[in-house]
């Protein structure tokens, strides 16, 4: 298999509207636009990996309902290969109601978990991974997770996560994770009073390089050999920020496959991030690699 990206993680179905203003309990609100979309942390990033030219695939389950068949056919329609997204016969697939404020690009998420079982350690088929560089994981589905993990370590993969939020089962993995990018949520569940020195602490645990994500603050990121840095979020009409950080970590992996600098992985994570947020969904606006290399050769703003 020719995958250079494996992704392990949940999926789910987006159902996207905008509005001008949030109602007020028992009123209604017009929607201007709206969208059915696939999501997810590692999905989303592959998905933009796709976008860029890299080969991937991905390890997860759906129900076997109409919204897992929509999950499937919109990671299949970006070239992502599902031969490890199992389908969980009588049981349905997480989806997602997200309500986002036009002009605010605010959004509120409503989210059912589904009936689908997370993956187990012995449903991880070593096979999969072939000849990939790179496992991306969300930390979700615990025990697969660990399993790919170590699979992946003991075969000198990178391995990268998404950290949104700190679990149970995190602590075990972060010793895995060569590249732990994660939320301010899940930095500021290490230390609350200051989440940037979640940085120091993911290093400590064995990142190689750490990154914490502040939204349209930026990101901060560090690295074992003592390199320090912000990173600036790039400044757009932001319409839509559903799936900035996974799009963010789709170019920061892509940034790592091209042997680039930590500096240069992040700047372009985050022109891909900034790019994604110009329309509704989390992957509609993902750019393909020219359209992010233009923005990166216009914009010296951050
Ligand atoms: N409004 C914005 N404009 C430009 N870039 C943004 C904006 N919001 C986020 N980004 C970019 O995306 C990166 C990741 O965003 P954020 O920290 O919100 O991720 P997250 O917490 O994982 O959110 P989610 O998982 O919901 O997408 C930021 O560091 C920044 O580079
Ligand atoms: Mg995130």
């Amino acid at each position: 298999m020719s995958h250079q990206v494996v992704g392990l993680g949940q999926c789910a179905l987006d159902l996207l509207g905008t509005l001008s203003r949030y109602p007020g309990v028992d009123e209604k609100a017009e929607l201007h636009e709206v969208l059915i979309q696939g999501g997810g942390p590692v999905a989303t990033a592959l998905v933009a990996l796709c976008r860029l030219g890299v080969e991937t695939a991905f390890w997860g389950r759906v129900g076997d309902d109409d919204f897992g068949e929509k999950i499937r056919s919109g990671l299949e329609g970006e070239g992502v290969d599902c031969s490890g997204l199992l389908s969980d016969s009588g049981r349905t697939s997480q989806v997602a109601f997200i309500a986002v404020e036009g002009g605010s690009a605010h959004r509120n998420i409503f989210w059912h978990r589904g009936s689908a079982r997370p993956l187990e350690p012995d449903e991880v088929d070593p096979g999969i991974l072939g000849a990939a560089q790179v496992l991306h994981l969300d930390g979700l589905q615990r025990g697969a997770s660990l399993a790919a993990a170590r699979i992946a370590r003991s075969r000198g993969l990178i391995t990268v996560l998404d950290g949104g939020t700190f679990r149970e089962g995190t602590e075990e993995l972060l010793p895995l994770i060569d590249h732990p990018v994660v939320s301010e949520r899940f930095a500021r569940s290490l230390c609350p009073d200051d989440p940037l020195r979640a940085v120091d602490l993911l290093l400590y645990r064995g990142g190689l390089a750490a990154t914490v994500t502040l939204g349209a603050l930026g990101s901060h990121t560090g690295s074992r050999e003592g390199e320090r840095f912000h990173q600036p979020a790039f400044l757009v009409d932001a319409v839509d920020t559903t799936g900035c950080g996974d799009v963010f970590h789709g170019g920061y992996i892509f940034g790592l496959l091209q042997g680039w600098p930590l500096k240069r992985v992040v700047r372009f994570a985050a022109a891909c991030a900034a790019l994604k947020a110009r329309k509704l969904g989390g992957r509609t606006a993902i750019p393909t690699l020219a359209e992010a290399e233009a923005f990166l050769a216009e914009r010296v703003d951050a």
